[in-house]
């Protein structure tokens, strides 16, 4: 099957590494016109500068999912640069610092939060009406396995994650009739800069056991999330909406 996005705009969030960098090239080799959102907006912006040499059109924006008015402005960038919006992939998170439940702080839970939950709302809000005006669009949002297990020490990581199980079947049941997808990819253990920096902060003991529980043993690349979203955000998934897929070398089944 050729997934072909021709003439089509995709925005990415937290474009600026790891999975949502993979998932923006590929759009872009896929022949969409890509806009790369991240709070490093210098980081965005050189992502673009580096397809857009490479002869592929994009656009990098500075972006913080956690404000309102970014993410509005956000959009606005996207279709003033390409004048539409047909692919969306919310997909900026960060991690939460470990701490038992009883010792999370408010501030620790906000923060985690509100980027990786009210993140993904404010973005799906912003593009949808846009979307509902165009009359057509597909959503992912990025979840993980943590939206479908528990861990101790991550309740706010995966508390937020759970929330956009939530948020995904509902907008999606808003706007079945309306020409409008919204699904969730949930990543199992993706080598990224993330990963890299919980295993500097100590995690690596964590993060090597967990790939004895993966039935495949390895860890996924970003590569293998990318193609995930474009399938979903691609004609060829013309019948799916409301689901959440994993791509997680069977780790969660
Ligand atoms: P990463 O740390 O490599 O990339 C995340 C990007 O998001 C960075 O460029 C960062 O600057 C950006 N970002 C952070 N806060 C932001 C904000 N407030 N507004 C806009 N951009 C922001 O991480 P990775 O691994 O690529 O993660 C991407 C998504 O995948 C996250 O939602 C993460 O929770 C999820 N995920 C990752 C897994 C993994 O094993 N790497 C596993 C499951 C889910």
């Amino acid at each position: 099957m050729n997934i072909s996005f021709e003439n089509q705009v995709a925005l990415v969030t937290g474009a600026a590494s790891g999975i949502g960098l993979a998932t923006a090239k590929a759009f872009a080799q896929a022949g969409a016109a890509v806009a790369l959102a991240d709070v490093n907006g210098e980081a965005a912006r050189t992502a673009a500068d580096e397809l857009k040499a490479a002869g592929f059109q994009a656009v990098g924006i500075r972006c913080d999912v956690s404000d309102m008015n970014d993410v509005e402005a956000m959009v606005k960038q996207t279709v003033s640069a390409f004048g539409r919006l047909d692919a969306a992939f919310n997909n900026a998170g960060i991690q939460n610092i470990l701490a038992e439940t009883a010792d999370t702080t408010a501030e620790d839970f906000d923060r985690v939060t509100s980027v990786n939950y009210r993140g993904v709302w404010a973005c799906m809000k912003h593009e949808l009406q846009y979307m509902r005006q165009q009359g057509s669009g597909a959503i992912v949002n990025c979840s993980s396995l943590g939206g479908l297990v528990g861990a101790a020490e991550r309740a706010s990581y995966h508390g937020a994650k759970h929330g956009i199980h939530g948020l995904t079947k509902s907008a999606a049941l808003e706007y079945a009739t309306r020409n409008i997808r919204v699904n969730a990819v949930c990543p199992g253990l993706i080598w990224t800069p993330m990963v890299e920096q919980m295993i500097a902060n100590g995690q690596k003991q964590a993060m090597e056991s967990m790939v004895d529980f993966i039935p495949m043993r390895r860890h996924g690349r970003a590569e293998e999330i990318a193609n995930a979203v474009l399938w979903l955000c691609s004609s060829a998934s013309s019948y799916v909406t409301g689901q959440a897929i994993s791509v997680d070398g069977g780790y969660v089944m």
